[in-house]
């Protein structure tokens, strides 16, 4: 039976200029983890060693659905005191975003090439991250595609768990249903508190992505959201 998985399988074929990135810029920004039973599925007893794999301890900043690294590269410039994570599972968007960061001379960022939901419990420990960012996860409309949708109580969980006390997770859609089903899941669940009751401001570092203009240009409503893991 095929899982469940919050990503639209796709076609793994770089352009000409990606597979240029990926052949030399991988070695540096992509984390090695043994793979899993399932493409894009990591081993079950993967581990990394974080302060190795960036040369540095730092506070950890992840994202989760990276697509072409536009996000990244922005909050990267941004935050030079921290180290940057990003997952995501479709590897030509992330030789894109190999080019770009380094392009823009960015060191402080790795990637895997990984469903985040299945590798985030594996490889990162309790209270290990700054912050994860979730911006315009794949919506997911119909009801019974519900259950692929990246933010579920379950996912939820797992974001709590790794989050320092004190710790974001900030979070934007373009779909006014996805952003009512985001706040029921994360009201619920009592290790976030609601930073803002009306609906949190844009977060100002976080750039205008090609998906967002897209939706912009649609006529849709952006809704930012930022919840707070309790207990700090
Ligand atoms: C709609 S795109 C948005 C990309 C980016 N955040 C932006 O604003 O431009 C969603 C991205 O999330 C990735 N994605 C979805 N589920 C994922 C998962 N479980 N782990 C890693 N990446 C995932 C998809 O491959 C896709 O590139």
């Amino acid at each position: 039976m095929r899982e469940v998985v919050s990503f639209v399988r796709r076609g793994e074929r770089m352009n000409p200029s990606q597979q240029r990135a990926w052949d030399a810029l991988s070695g540096f920004y992509v984390l090695d983890v043994p793979p899993g039973r399932r493409k894009t599925a990591i081993a079950a007893d993967a581990q990394l060693d974080f302060a190795a794999a960036f040369g540095r301890e730092a506070p950890l900043l992840v994202e989760v659905g990276s697509g072409d690294g536009a996000t990244l590269e922005a909050l990267a410039a941004a935050h030079p005191e921290a180290n940057l994570l990003g997952f995501e599972v479709f590897l030509p968007t992330v030789a894109s975003t190999l080019s770009r960061l380094d392009r823009a001379g960015l060191k402080n960022v790795r990637m895997l090439v990984a469903d985040a939901q299945q590798a985030i419990p594996i490889l990162l420990g309790p209270e290990s991250v700054a912050e994860v960012w979730t911006f315009f996860p794949d919506p997911w409309h119909k009801a019974r595609h519900h259950k692929r949708r990246l933010v579920n109580p379950g996912f939820a969980r797992t974001v709590a768990r790794v989050l320092v006390p004190g710790g974001r997770w900030r979070l934007a859609t373009d779909w006014e249903d996805y952003a009512i089903w985001i706040r029921e899941v994360l009201d619920a669940e009592p290790q976030f508190a609601a930073e803002f009751a009306q609906g949190a401001p844009r977060f100002a570092q976080r750039p205008v992505t090609r998906f967002e203009q897209r939706a912009i240009d649609a006529g849709r409503t952006i809704v930012d959201m930022s919840y707070v893991k309790v207990g700090g």
